[in-house]
């Protein structure tokens, strides 16, 4: 009798989950909306004309209703995809979740490595699910044309792939610098049709008053994304489409952390660390949010990790703030953790990582403690991405790379536990192999965090903005609140002692802070950062976790290790 309810049971609730989540062959029917589940979660943005919250009046300016519906939306907890979407997902969708027991055994820890991996998208990263979207709902709201921005060209690729599908025209403004480096990647979206102009253009005003002041610039996403915004006010016949940040784009991606659900549900694993890169944040928000009722609700033993580069840190280093989305101040003022509209991204090979702010929803989602921020420099996540490729055999973009560096560290701080660390692979790396030349060869220079150049832009958008203009908010998350104005922040944040938010301090301690001089964490980074100072010596903390690729450098260079 009991077996038969236990049985019944559980067809009961395969049937409730194939109508939900698991769906035809496996692919969830339903997006997973966060704000209907937790409210706290949804802080609207601020329309600067009017100086109160968006309407979907003013967003219907460039986006198709439906999604300014989803963008407001926070009723629904599970919106439905539409079944002509649904058939284009099941091109790469579901995509595979992979175990890396190749990188588990190099790096000899108990935890087990998955990755879900987007990059079998046509494209080539998880761009791909939000473009099907945005492509059909412009199509059905009549729109002819679709105008864009790209970094490293994976946005770029995925809407004009999707504009094609649903017979649109496409247009892409790409960030200069990856307009001159990538020109596999502009090829590819002229392959599918797509208008690619390198940005600035002197097509906007936006662009134009940009080269004007400096004809060398070397674009930046804001800016792209301001030529686009500008080019769809221009022309009612032609949406915006934007490839991150928004909350109908973190919606289109919760398609990945449902579907990682089902599948972990069928391996009976229950996740310990789920790890994603931020960029506009978009793939941390598809690969998380589901799973926050079970880390909230259901108490389980669940981190998020949200990963960026120390070259363009707004989670770790930023304020938390209203700010615009774009450096010509075209949209509206979301509050996000942010470097502000001016500031200039060093150029670094993780393009889609080069943007000032983060979307509200993920920022919100780290503000409220939900998750952890990390930042890696651009030599650390080559590193992991070699060894990755070694023993995985994927060459992941460097985006996606950042997460690898992640999971490796995070495995090796548990390394004798047996936690399940799954991070999303975003994307291949098959476009990207001249940073990978330049790495190989030792030619890469590594990025570093550009705390002058935060400190003047943040500057900028407390004069130009106000920092604390539009209410209670404190600068730069919770473990400043607090304090107030921004020279305060400041001083916590850069001044004197600094408690780096990079986590490898933070997950090990619970965001408390740590003596800095005793390291709890050893990584190749830091020993390469003691030989450039010609250190013999480095003292770290009794618990000390010694990553594998810093013990083998440790080996080489011999430089002595001091327990405390
Ligand atoms: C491969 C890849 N991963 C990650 C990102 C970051 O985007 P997001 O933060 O929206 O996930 C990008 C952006 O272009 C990308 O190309």
């Amino acid at each position: 009798m009991y077996v038969k309810a236990v049985h019944l049971g559980l067809i009961l609730r395969n049937i409730m989950m194939n109508n939900r989540f698991a769906g035809k062959k496996g692919i969830p029917e339903y997006w997973y909306n966060i704000t209907a589940d937790f409210p706290e979660m949804y802080v609207p943005s601020i329309d600067p004309a009017t100086n109160k919250s968006v309407t979907a009046e003013s967003l219907s300016k460039i986006y198709p209703e439906s999604l300014v519906e989803q963008e407001l939306n926070t009723r629904d907890r599970f919106i439905p995809i539409p079944e002509e979407l649904l058939k284009m997902y099941q091109t790469w969708r579901p995509t595979p979740l992979v175990r890396a027991y190749n990188l588990e055994k190099y790096l000899q820890t108990k935890c087990r490595i998955f990755y879900k991996y987007e990059g079998v998208s046509p494209i080539g990263s998880h761009k791909a699910n939000s473009a099907v979207a945005q492509a059909y709902y412009c199509k059905r709201a009549g729109f002819k044309n679709v105008v864009a921005e790209t970094g490293a060209g994976q946005w770029g690729s995925a809407i004009s792939m999707a504009s094609a599908f649903f017979g649109l025209n496409s247009t892409v403004f790409m960030v200069k610098n990856s307009f001159d480096s990538k020109p596999a990647r502009r090829i590819m979206m002229q392959t599918f049709g797509a208008e690619v102009l390198s940005s600035p253009t002197n097509r906007t005003s936006v662009g134009r008053d940009i080269l004007q002041k400096n004809p060398s610039f070397q674009g930046s996403l804001g800016v792209a994304i301001g030529e686009a915004v500008e080019s769809a006010l221009n022309d009612k016949n032609t949406a915006y489409s934007l490839g991150s940040a928004m909350n109908f784009v973190c919606l289109h991606q919760t398609i990945i952390g449902s579907e990682l659900k089902n599948q972990l549900e069928s391996l009976d694993i229950k996740p310990n660390y789920i790890i994603s890169c931020i960029g506009g944040g978009s793939s941390f928000a598809g690969i998380a949010f589901p799973f926050l009722p079970e880390k909230v609700r259901r108490k389980w033993d669940l981190n998020f990790i949200a990963v960026e580069s120390n070259a363009v840190p707004s989670a770790t280093k930023g304020a938390y703030t209203y700010d615009y989305g774009d450096s010509a101040r075209l949209t509206p003022l979301s509050k996000m953790y942010t470097l502000g509209h001016e500031f200039a991204a060093p150029v670094i090979h993780s393009g889609g990582l080069r943007y000032h702010g983060l979307s509200p929803l993920v920022s919100k989602f780290i503000l409220d403690g939900h998750a952890t921020a990390r930042a890696y420099s651009q030599l650390d996540i080559y590193n992991a991405a070699k060894l990755f490729a070694k023993c995985e055999g994927y060459i992941p973009a460097p985006e996606s790379a950042h997460s690898i560096k992640a999971a490796i560290d995070v495995a090796a701080e548990h390394k004798n536990e047996e936690k399940n660390i799954i991070f999303c692979l975003t994307g291949h790396g098959f476009f990207d192999l001249a940073g990978y030349e330049k790495f190989n060869s030792g030619n890469m220079e590594d990025s570093s965090s550009p705390n002058e150049s935060i400190r003047e832009s943040l500057e900028k958008l407390q004069k130009s903005v106000g920092i604390s203009a539009y209410g209670q908010e404190t600068a730069c998350a919770s473990a400043v609140s607090g304090n107030t104005g921004f020279d305060s922040w400041w001083d916590k944040h850069f001044g004197g002692q600094q408690e780096e938010r990079n986590a490898s301090f933070a997950v090990s301690t619970g965001q408390k802070a740590v003596r800095n001089d005793l390291h709890n964490v050893l990584t190749e980074k830091k020993i390469s950062d003691a030989l450039r100072d010609n250190q013999t010596e480095i003292h770290v903390a009794r618990s000390c976790v010694i990553t594998p690729l810093a013990q083998e450098l440790i080996k080489r260079s011999g430089i002595g290790i001091k327990y405390e």
